[in-house]
């Protein structure tokens, strides 16, 4: 662990020195890039001094600059494209019964690790339920929990299920939970890298929603069928599988309310 600079490689730009959140780089006095010891600690091997740097001349935690891969100048999206993927994502109420297969999610997670975590910390640990038998056993645990519950929405999910429609987990074949340990960011941590998650499976042609009725039994400690990581708290919950619905239009949505300063 650590930050390495090869000097013969170095160009002296000073891309580090801007681009480090903690100022760890800074210009020697003989022109030359140094490491400020006394901040290196502050690191948080986000890795952007190795990304913005042209010479491949910083090795961060063992890994050298020459060895990322590269980002093409204009990654090719129209803004027009991107902001009609971002507005059509629906969170998606009926699910085909079709696996989502391995590669896909893993393709996904992979994204969701370049999500925004606070101090870098990356904390997120997955639970992702794919076995049909505990999915199944999920299911089972949730429906005491509405057959009792108070409100009438919370009720109306287990009379659906009594007239043999799954409104709990909409069909669903599989359930994501991100898991964090308890810290102040952990749910905002989670949140962040279920949204990029949610639209890398988007991506992917894979929907998703969130459920916030798995959430909130795990919370509760209610459910055995989902192992959340020991030390850590389950922060999101998402429904993934293939649509069964398809979505002619956009919906409406009330304008933003934004003061402008
Ligand atoms: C925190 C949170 C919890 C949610 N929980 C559920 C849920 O338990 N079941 C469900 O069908 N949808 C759930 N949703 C999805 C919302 O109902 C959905 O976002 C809303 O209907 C609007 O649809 P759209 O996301 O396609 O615009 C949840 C959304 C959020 C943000």
């Amino acid at each position: 662990m650590g930050i390495e600079i090869l000097h013969d490689r170095c160009l002296s730009c000073e891309c580090c020195v801007s681009a480090c959140r903690r100022y760890i780089f800074r210009m020697g006095g003989k022109g030359k890039i140094e490491i400020d010891q006394n901040l290196l600690p502050l690191c948080m091997h986000c890795g952007h001094c190795t990304a913005v740097c042209p010479g491949e001349a910083i090795v961060l935690d063992g890994v050298p600059s020459a060895s990322l891969p590269e980002l093409p100048a204009n990654l090719g999206l129209s803004p027009d494209a991107l902001m009609l993927f971002l507005k059509s994502k629906r969170s998606v109420g009926a699910y085909s019964s079709r696996e989502v297969p391995r590669e896909v999610l893993e393709k996904a997670l992979d994204a969701a690790n370049y999500a925004p975590s606070a101090r870098g910390a990356h904390p997120v640990r997955w639970v992702v339920i794919t076995e049909p038998a505990n999915r199944e056993r999920l299911l089972q645990e949730m429906l005491p929990y509405y057959e009792h519950a108070e409100d009438v929405t919370s009720r109306s999910h287990y009379e659906n299920y009594l007239k043999g429609v799954d409104s709990l987990l909409r069909y669903a074949p599989c359930i994501v939970l991100a898991c964090a340990p308890e810290h102040v960011y952990g749910e905002a941590d989670c949140v962040s890298a279920a949204t990029y998650l949610s639209l890398a499976l988007y991506a992917q042609g894979v929907a998703s929603c969130w459920a916030g009725s798995i959430l909130a039994l795990t919370r509760q400690g209610s459910l055995k069928s989902v192992a959340v990581p020991e030390g850590c708290e389950a922060y999101a919950a998402l429904m993934v599988g293939y649509p069964d619905e398809n979505f002619l239009k956009l919906p409406h949505r009330p304008d933003p309310v934004v003061t402008f300063m």
